[in-house]
């Protein structure tokens, strides 16, 4: 399976990579080293000594460039080795590892690893995680066994809380919702409305704390490849949204491997949302429960059982709630078919000159 290449993926959270200390993490089946330089400038580069192939990410950072652990090496942040401490110190030409764009944002770190020009503008809007917003912000991260489009999936369709996540995210009635997908230029958003529900108790907590039924919606925006922003809650019956008793909900993939994911959740309450420190703390260790304890065995365990096959050859039984997990999938197939169909007109035009060049 290919990825999408040409897109921002979320690394870890900003304060995760600090001044002078290297910090691997494997994203798109490659191994990554990053740390920050003296001024604080993050640096990425490939995890991968070009010498003997040890993890850079083991050695140290001097000053702004990184020295490998093994026979010390020192590469600078675009990746280019500037010192060889050995024999005349003559660095060979070969003596280089890729480095990629990385960028600040909504307090996490971001990486493009596509061939296209990184622009930051393209990273998605999560303006809601900012300071100065006045949304009370708390989250969490989690190590996926599985490909990141399984979990993509498990977001996109939401009818799972009434079975998975009975009591803490969903409950009974909301079986048989609708589930509305509207088309949005970068992505979908599968929207489920659920009146006169009796209330899951992570809202019970953030609204009225009567056991009383309540109006309920999860709206689940897709922007691919792989980020997703939740707007959900529940007001009075008949009613309409309030300050509080809503929240949204940041989930963002990043693919480690075909198999495995990086987990990013965050929630973002807004100001007029009244907890005290201890209910605080149950709303975030009950979001956590349901996303550790009852999604993650659940798709780990649907990673294994599909194994190596191809998600379409094991012809999958078609839902009315799969409209916007079919959409995703299809979506991200045309992404990296034409990703792959640029690649090669590239290589194309390129091969195309020289041997023009030989038959001259
Ligand atoms: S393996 Fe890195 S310098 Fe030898
Ligand atoms: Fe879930």
């Amino acid at each position: 399976m290919a990825f999408v290449r040409n897109a921002w993926y979320v690394v870890c959270t900003q304060d995760t990579i600090k001044i002078g200390e290297p910090f691997s993490r494997q994203i798109l089946g490659e191994k990554i080293v990053f740390y920050r330089k003296q001024d604080g400038t993050p640096v990425a580069m490939q995890d991968r000594c070009p010498h003997r192939f040890i993890p850079l990410s083991m050695g140290k950072v001097v000053g702004d460039v990184l020295e490998c652990a093994y026979h010390g090496l020192q590469f600078d942040c675009s990746g280019s080795c500037v010192k060889n401490p050995h024999g005349d110190g003559r660095i060979p030409a070969a003596a280089r590892v890729a480095s990629y764009p990385v960028h600040e944002k909504h307090g996490l770190m971001w990486i493009w690893m596509g061939e296209k020009q990184a622009d930051p503008a393209r990273i998605p809007d999560y303006s809601v995680l900012d300071e100065g917003t006045g949304f009370s912000i708390s989250g969490g991260y989690l190590h996926m066994a599985c490909n990141y489009e399984l979990m993509g999936e498990n977001l996109l369709d939401l009818s799972h809380i009434t079975y998975l996540h009975d009591g803490y995210l969903g409950s009974p009635e909301q079986v048989g919702a609708d589930q509305v997908m509207v088309e949005k230029a970068d992505g979908v958003q599968c929207n489920r409305w659920m009146p006169n529900v009796s209330v899951p108790g992570i809202f019970d907590l953030l609204y009225r704390r009567d056991g009383q039924p309540v109006d309920m919606w999860t709206n689940m925006r897709w922007m691919a490849p792989s980020c997703f922003l939740l707007d959900t809650g529940v007001h009075a019956v008949g009613g309409e949204r309030e300050g509080h008793g809503w929240y949204y909900g940041v989930h963002i993939l990043t693919p480690e491997t075909e198999n495995t994911t990086h987990y990013h959740f965050i929630a973002a309450m807004p100001p007029d949302t009244k907890l005290s420190p201890e209910d605080d703390e149950k709303f975030r260790t009950l979001r956590r429960y349901a996303f550790e304890m009852q999604d993650k065995p659940m798709i780990d365990m649907q990673q294994q059982a599909i194994g190596d096959a191809n998600f379409w050859d094991l012809k999958p039984v078609l839902l009315s709630v799969d409209a916007g997990p079919v959409r995703m999938r299809r979506t991200l197939e045309k992404m990296v078919a034409q990703e792959q169909a640029e690649r090669e007109a590239a290589k194309a035009a390129v091969a195309k000159p020289s041997r023009e060049a030989a038959h001259a």
